[in-house]
């Protein structure tokens, strides 16, 4: 059993009063968890905005947010008002718990004005798509000092976008789940056990968080289930997000025709999945040598392996989700930056950090050269108009 800080576990030396919550990107998702959070879990939340003009925008619509659930015309449109929304130039406080949902590569950036008001029992979940935010944080945000709060991962599968007309309405079109676990302290011992599981259900983030489980299919699972869920959405989001954007295409229309570059990006990745996350792809005998009920079952290599992804990528990206436009893909037409590099990029990022050779990661790497050269593209045609 993992011995987790006092206060990871315990976090809630204030039963009594109202959980609190920061929100550090106040956007799609940001809003959507605020604003559940504050209507169905009894939680006070915050949103923090990158600056006084952002905070002033937000004053513009009264401080109000709302939700529109395209997924169900039965649903009505929830509306929440977050009064004490802040920003760096004005905080004051501490924060115990923050919930990050900007975009991946924005994260260190947005993070280091609240670092003096965070401390090591602090709570930080990032709920973002892509692999590697953690590893940034250790290494440019948290690796001065002493701080070291308790990270978490949460893993998001609704859909969200803001409407075109009314800027303070987000449409939520797909209703799907979030899976949230704490991350290991060390890349070595990954595996969580029951026990594990049932000691972080007193953490305070992890409760408020759970009151969601029926409002937004909150799942509090061990770090092996969730990274298994992540790994499997990142290679969907490797071949979708990425190939759509280059190609500028509908998801469905891969749908007969993307098979091959999918499997390259596949193979590969998974290739370097066996070196990074070698203790994910050793669960069986871990499994088996855990005393009976100790751990959950899990089929890693019945489900990560090129076949299954190959089959997976084609039904979710381009069957189920065929009439959509990928994120990457409005990012890229957008001329926004995009999350490439926590994407395909990731892929390459492993290989460096595993000391693989360079070769092992070709396909993923072009991906993302393409990627920001279609974006770059695009750029300079509209600066040309
Ligand atoms: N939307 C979805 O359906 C969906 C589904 C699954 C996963 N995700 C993932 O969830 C994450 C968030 O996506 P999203 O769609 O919610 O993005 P989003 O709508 O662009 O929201 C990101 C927010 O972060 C804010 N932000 C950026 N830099 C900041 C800073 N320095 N300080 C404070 N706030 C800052 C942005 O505000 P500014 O306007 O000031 O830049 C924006 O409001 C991404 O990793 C995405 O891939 C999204």
């Amino acid at each position: 059993m993992k011995v987790y800080s006092k206060q990871a576990q315990t976090n809630n030396q204030n039963m009594t009063a109202q959980p609190s919550v920061y929100i550090l990107g106040f956007g799609a998702i940001g809003s959507l968890l605020g604003v559940h959070l504050q209507k169905y879990g009894g939680t006070k939340v915050t949103p923090l905005f990158r600056s006084l003009g952002r905070l002033s925008d937000f004053k513009t619509n009264d401080y109000e947010v709302s939700i529109k659930p395209l997924y169900d015309s039965s649903l009505e449109i929830l509306t929440e008002r977050f009064p004490d929304a802040s920003c760096p130039e004005n905080f004051k406080g501490k924060i115990d718990n923050l919930i990050v949902t900007c975009k991946t590569y924005q994260t260190a950036d947005a993070l280091r004005p609240f670092l003096p008001y965070l401390d090591n029992n602090s709570n930080i979940i990032m709920i973002q798509n892509g692999l590697g935010v953690s590893e940034v944080l250790k290494e440019q945000v948290f690796n001065g000092g002493d701080l070291k709060p308790n990270l978490f991962q949460g893993v998001i599968a609704h859909g969200i976008f803001q409407d075109s007309e009314i800027k303070n309405q987000y449409n939520h079109a797909g209703f799907v789940d979030c899976k949230i676990s704490k991350l290991p302290e060390n890349d070595n011992d990954i595996i969580e056990t029951f026990a594990d599981l049932e000691a972080l259900k007193q953490n305070e983030l992890i409760k408020m968080l759970n009151s969601l489980d029926r409002s937004l299919g909150v799942v509090h699972m061990t770090y092996q289930e969730l990274l298994l869920g992540q790994l499997e959405k990142f290679l969907v989001n490797c071949c979708i997000n990425s190939v759509t954007s280059i190609i500028d295409c509908m998801n469905g229309e891969l749908a007969n025709c993307a098979g091959p570059i999918f499997q390259s990006i596949i193979e590969e990745a998974i290739n370097v999945f066996h070196t990074a996350y070698k203790p994910l792809f050793d669960y069986e005998d871990i499994y088996k040598g855990a005393k009976h009920g100790q751990l959950p079952k899990l089929n890693v290599a019945g489900r990560l392996n090129v076949t299954t992804m190959l089959e997976n990528t084609m039904h979710v990206g381009c069957v189920v989700n065929g009439g959509n436009s990928s994120s990457m893909r409005q990012d890229v037409l957008n001329l926004r930056e995009t999350e490439i590099d926590y994407i395909n990029g990731y892929v390459v990022t492993l290989c460096k950090k595993f000391s693989l050779p360079e070769s092992n990661a070709k396909v993923n790497r072009t991906i993302q050269e393409l990627v920001k050269l279609r974006l770059k593209l695009n750029q300079t045609r509209k600066a040309g108009q």
